[in-house]
C-alpha cells in the first residue's frame, strides 16, 4: 500500500493548496491513503466540522492531532462520526481516541497520534504509551502502524523512532511547522522529525509575522493570525509499504506558483 501524510495544515491557504492540489497528487503517485494532521486546519486553532468535510473531499482519508486539537468545542461530537482521532497519551475519560485501525487495500493499518512532553501540557509518558500501544497492536496481528508523534523537540522523537524502529511502518513528526531533512528509512522503518506546514510558507510557522515579532520585540501577548495574503506549500511524505515495512519514501514539496520539489528518503 501507499500511504501519504501531511504535516499541519495550516488555516484556509492550507485548505485551498490541498483542494487545489491533493487529487492530481494521490493520482500521480498512485496513493491508496491520505493522512493529515489537523490540529491548526480552522483559522490555525483547531478544526470544525465544516472544515474537515473539506479536507476529506480535498483527498484527505483520516486526520490526526496535538495540542491544538481541543482548540474548537466542536471536535468532540467529531470524534463519534469522524475518521479522526487525538494523542494517545491523555488520561482516561477524556473524548476520543489515540489509535485506530483501518482498512487499506484489504490490509489492516493502525494510525497513532502521540504527544511529546518538552513544551507541551501535562501528559501521560509518550515513550512508555505508545510503546505499549505498539506492542497490542503488533500481539493482535496488526503488521502496518504509522504514528503522528506530535511534538517540540527532535531528541525526543528520534527516541520514540529508536525504540520503535523495525517493528512500526514509518513515524512522523508533527508540531513544529518546520521540515526537516531528515527523511530516511532503516530496518523499513520510515522516519521525519518533522514533516513542515502546508499554508502560508512566507511568515513565521504560517501565521502572520506581525504578532510572533511584536510579542518577541515587547513580551506581551498578541493574538496570531493567518496572513491575508501569501505564498503556499504543502508538504507530504508518501510512503511505500509491504507487510508491514516501508520500502520507499519520498518528501513532496508542492508549491502554488513553482514546480514540485522531491527528496528522496536515505536507506539504511
Ligand atoms: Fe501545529
Ligand atoms: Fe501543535
Amino acid at each position: 500500500m501507499k500511504i501519504a501524510f501531511i504535516g499541519d495544515i495550516i488555516g484556509r491557504p492550507g485548505r485551498e493548496m490541498l483542494a487545489k492540489k491533493l487529487l492530481h497528487v494521490r493520482k500521480e503517485y498512485g496513493i491508496d491513503f491520505v493522512i493529515a494532521n489537523s490540529e491548526n486546519v480552522s483559522h490555525g486553532f483547531g478544526m470544525i466540522r465544516k472544515n474537515a468535510d473539506e479536507l476529506l473531499k480535498a483527498g484527505v482519508d483520516f486526520m490526526t492531532g496535538g495540542n491544538h486539537t481541543w482548540d474548537k468545542k466542536e471536535i468532540i461530537s467529531m470524534f463519534e462520526d469522524m475518521p479522526l482521532i487525538r494523542p494517545l497519551n491523555y488520561p482516561e475519560g477524556v473524548p476520543g481516541s489515540g489509535y485506530k485501525v483501518v482498512e487499506v487495500c484489504g490490509e489492516k493499518l493502525a494510525i497513532i497520534n502521540v504527544l511529546g512532553h518538552y513544551g507541551m501540557s501535562m501528559v501521560e509518558n509518550p515513550f512508555i504509551a505508545t510503546t505499549r500501544c505498539v506492542e497490542s497492536l503488533i500481539e493482535e496481528g496488526i503488521k502496518n502502524i504509522i504514528i503522528d508523534f506530535h511534538a517540540e523537540s527532535t531528541a525526543e522523537k528520534r527516541g520514540l523512532y529508536m525504540m520503535l524502529q523495525g517493528k512500526i511502518s514509518a513515524l512522523f513528526g508533527t508540531h513544529t511547522h518546520i521540515g526537516t531533512d531528515d527523511l530516511s528509512v532503516e530496518l523499513g522503518t520510515c522516519y521525519v522529525s518533522d514533516v513542515g506546514l502546508s499554508g502560508c510558507r512566507d511568515n513565521v510557522i504560517g501565521m502572520d509575522k506581525n504578532a510572533p515579532i511584536k510579542r518577541m520585540m515587547t513580551g506581551l501577548p498578541a493574538s496570531f493570525d493567518i496572513p491575508k495574503q501569501c505564498k503556499k506549500i504543502m508538504q507530504l511524505i508518501v510512503c511505500e509499504i509491504i507487510d508491514g515495512k516501508c520500502i520507499s519514501a519520498q518528501k513532496l514539496r508542492v508549491f502554488d506558483d513553482r514546480e514540485t520539489l522531491v527528496q528522496e528518503a536515505l536507506y539504511e
